[in-house]
């Protein structure tokens, strides 16, 4: 009897010194907390707004800044985003390649504040997140989000990104990032050239089918474009093939695509094939790609400081 208790005593005895290192293990975890969150963040409602902001402050820290990039301005936000960061974060930032520990996945995040990246050809103008989910269950936010890039005064084009992004649950800094852009090539062929090529034989079509409708329905129907076709063909060369953002604009592309539509419902599809673009084919305020799909369109407002969500 008198052993089995002792082994028992002895059993005890293994297990409370475990868990009393186990304890003091867990007590000299003394890595520093990501500042945008409090330390004992751990309801969902936390975690949400916790995460929300790491994401919003990393974006926000790659934006160019006013007076262009510079050197003291890129180290300050390098030395910032390592804030949101873990030592050992890996982030596979798809096409471009991997990046491993927080330094480098700093630098590549505020590559358009540094005075040899690419912020010196083109200005990252702004980027906002456009759709957000976290579970506080598993620590992983996804998010969508668009940056704004202005490559002339009058030029803006636009890259989107898909992000997955698992934060330490003790910490709450990025661990883990799987950051996917979306259309990366018609990007980088859009900031090469801000009026993308259309050929000279899709052109002389596209205006051959403008000019001929408006000659044949809109005219007709009361609601002509230009004076002649001479006149419709002589303004189609003078204004831009395509614009950056796509058909939409004001240019020979957004034209021809109405022009299928005025053939159906000329009162109302003329005026866009026509000179003044009839409110269509016209350039839109950069506001209205900006702010197209507010925050919480998609998927509810996400938290924002001081207004805590409901849950
Ligand atoms: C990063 O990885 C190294 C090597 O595995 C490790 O010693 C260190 O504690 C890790 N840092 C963090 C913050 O996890
Ligand atoms: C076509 O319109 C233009 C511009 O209004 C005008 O100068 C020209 O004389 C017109 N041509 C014909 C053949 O009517």
């Amino acid at each position: 009897m008198a052993p089995r208790a002792s082994s028992a005593c002895w059993r005890l005895f293994l297990l409370a010194v475990v868990l009393l290192a186990g304890a003091a293990a867990a007590k000299k975890d003394t890595r520093p907390i990501n500042p945008l969150c409090p330390k004992s963040c751990k309801s969902e409602a936390c975690l949400f707004k916790c995460h929300f902001d790491t994401l919003q402050g990393l974006l926000h820290l790659s934006v160019t800044p006013e007076g262009g990039p510079s050197l003291p301005i890129f180290l300050e936000r390098v030395a910032k985003l390592g804030d949101f960061l873990d030592d050992n974060v890996t982030a596979r930032i798809d096409p471009v390649g991997t990046y491993h520990g927080k330094v480098t996945v700093g630098d590549y995040v505020a590559t358009f504040v540094h005075p040899l990246g690419l912020g010196s050809r083109t200005t990252l103008k702004s980027s906002t997140i456009t759709q957000f989910a976290s579970s506080g269950l598993v620590a992983v936010a996804t998010s969508t989000q668009e940056y704004y890039f202005k490559i002339t005064p009058d030029q803006i084009t636009r890259v989107d990104m898909v992000m997955f992004t698992r934060f330490d649950p003790v910490t709450h800094k990025i661990t883990l990032g799987d950051w996917n852009f979306l259309r990366f090539p018609q990007f980088l062929e859009n900031l090469a050239a801000p009026n993308p090529p259309v050929s000279d034989a899709s052109l002389a079509q596209m205006i051959q089918g403008i000019c001929g409708v408006d000659e044949k329905v809109c005219k007709p129907t009361g609601v002509p474009g230009y004076d002649n076709t001479t006149d419709c063909a002589q303004y189609l060369m003078s204004i831009p093939r395509i614009s950056v953002h796509g058909a939409q604009g004001d240019n020979v592309y957004c034209r021809f695509l109405h022009t299928a539509y005025a053939t159906v419902d000329p009162k109302y599809h003329c005026p866009h094939i026509g000179r003044t673009g009839g409110g269509q084919c016209v350039e839109k305020p950069y506001a209205d790609h900006f702010l197209l799909f507010p925050d919480g369109a998609f998927m509810g407002t996400p938290a924002r400081p001081g207004k805590p969500p409901k849950h």
